[in-house]
């Protein structure tokens, strides 16, 4: 790994994620208030031809006072130099795609959010873009797999849900000593800055479902894309104000407010989840236990299919959901429902088993959803 440091001026991640949005209202607000208006008022007409959609507003679509607050901090977060907030994870993944043309190459990790696999084949339909898969071990596996038209490498690390985490660094240094123009983008959805910065250690774009630890309460939809390098903010800005899937101000307010306890709610959901792993490691009924040490996400799977029934069926403090990185505590079974559309073949490659069960460890008390999870099994 890298030991790649933050700069000596730089803020602390706590300090950038606290101070989100303060300093930012003309009218001195600590809190910045939400801006519900789709457009904005051209003071002369000298100033709208020479507007700047940097720093002016003009129409929504194009940005709000509440999602420039939102992108500049994620954009610091991550070590970044722009960020752009969109209205779903998904939105998020579309953008960074957005620069594939017809006949270039994209090579994901085999073991990612179902989702991206639904849109990475809609574009292998509708659009020409060949598609390839790593699996994760060797890098020089994914260097051969590297052609000319490859454009980019795409990382979700811990993976989906088998938390196996990829060296982010040495995947970068050897893409790009291959070819400096393909772009290595990585979904920190599970990890978030605080755990993991991609850009730091190499990559060139970090995308985020903000609906999971970044938001953090399970009560927005939202997708975040940080980029370092301008030419490619300049592409994607395009694609970003034509398409219009960015972030209202409302849920752009909700992020932000969310965002300042990041630092501590990843810090205790790690807590947690070091506490459930240690009891799932020695309970009876579990064969085996993923986690990779750090953050919120457990997978593990039972020995068997009734106990996931009944796990399933009987927990009451913990909910049976999908999604993920919320305070409250959810279980899900990738099988039917997050990787429902992995190919059955790359689901059994995988290990995403009908026995394989993945827990968001929320900010409850480790003991209650010990003792969930205990009342569960033992249901008749
Ligand atoms: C790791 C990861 N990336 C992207 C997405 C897509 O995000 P959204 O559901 O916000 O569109 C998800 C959704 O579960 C996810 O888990």
């Amino acid at each position: 790994m890298c030991e790649c440091q933050k700069n000596e001026s730089e803020l602390s991640l706590a300090t950038i994620a606290a101070q989100a949005g303060n300093h930012e209202d003309e009218r001195g607000a600590v809190s910045l208030p939400i801006y519900l208006s789709s457009n904005y008022r051209h003071p002369t007409l000298k100033e709208a031809i020479n507007f700047d959609a940097t720093k002016n507003y003009t129409y929504s679509r194009l940005s709000t006072p509440n999602r420039r607050a939102v992108e500049k901090t994620l954009a610091s977060l991550e070590g970044g130099t722009t960020g752009f907030a969109l209205s779903s994870g998904m939105a998020a993944v579309q953008l960074a795609l957005s620069i594939l043309k017809t006949g270039d190459r994209l090579i994901s990790l085999d073991d990612l959010y179902g989702g991206d696999f639904r849109y990475f084949d809609y574009l292998k339909k509708h659009a020409g873009i060949e598609f390839d898969q790593w699996n994760g071990q060797k890098i020089s596996e994914l260097v051969a797999k590297l052609t000319s038209d490859t454009k980019i490498v795409w990382l979700e690390t811990p993976s989906n849900p088998t938390m196996k985490e990829i060296d982010i660094h040495a995947v970068a240094t050897a893409v790009h000593e291959y070819d400096p123009q393909i772009k290595v983008i990585v979904d920190n959805t599970f990890y978030t800055p605080i755990y993991q910065r991609p850009l730091l250690e190499g990559a060139d774009v970090v995308i985020h479902s903000a609906t999971k630890y970044l938001s953090g309460h399970n009560d927005l939809l939202g997708g975040v894309v940080v980029v370092k390098d301008e030419k490619l903010v300049d592409e994607y800005y395009d694609y970003y104000i034509t398409t219009g899937d960015t972030l209202d101000s409302f849920d752009s307010w909700l992020l932000l407010r969310s965002l300042k306890t990041l630092k501590v709610r990843m810090a205790q959901h790690t807590k947690n989840a070091q506490a459930i792993v240690e009891y799932l490691k020695q309970a009876p009924e579990v064969e085996k236990v993923l986690y990779p040490g750090k953050g919120g996400m457990v997978s593990f799977y039972l020995k068997e299919e009734s106990q996931v029934e009944r796990l399933l069926n009987n927990v009451k403090v913990i909910t049976f959901a999908e999604s993920l990185g919320g305070i409250e505590s959810l279980i899900t079974i990738p099988y039917y429902q997050t990787h429902a559309d992995v190919p059955v073949k790359q689901r059994q490659r995988l290990g995403i088993t009908t026995k394989l069960l993945r827990l968001s460890v929320g900010l409850e008390d480790a003991d209650d959803l010990i003792k969930d999870i205990k009342q569960a099994l033992a249901y008749r």
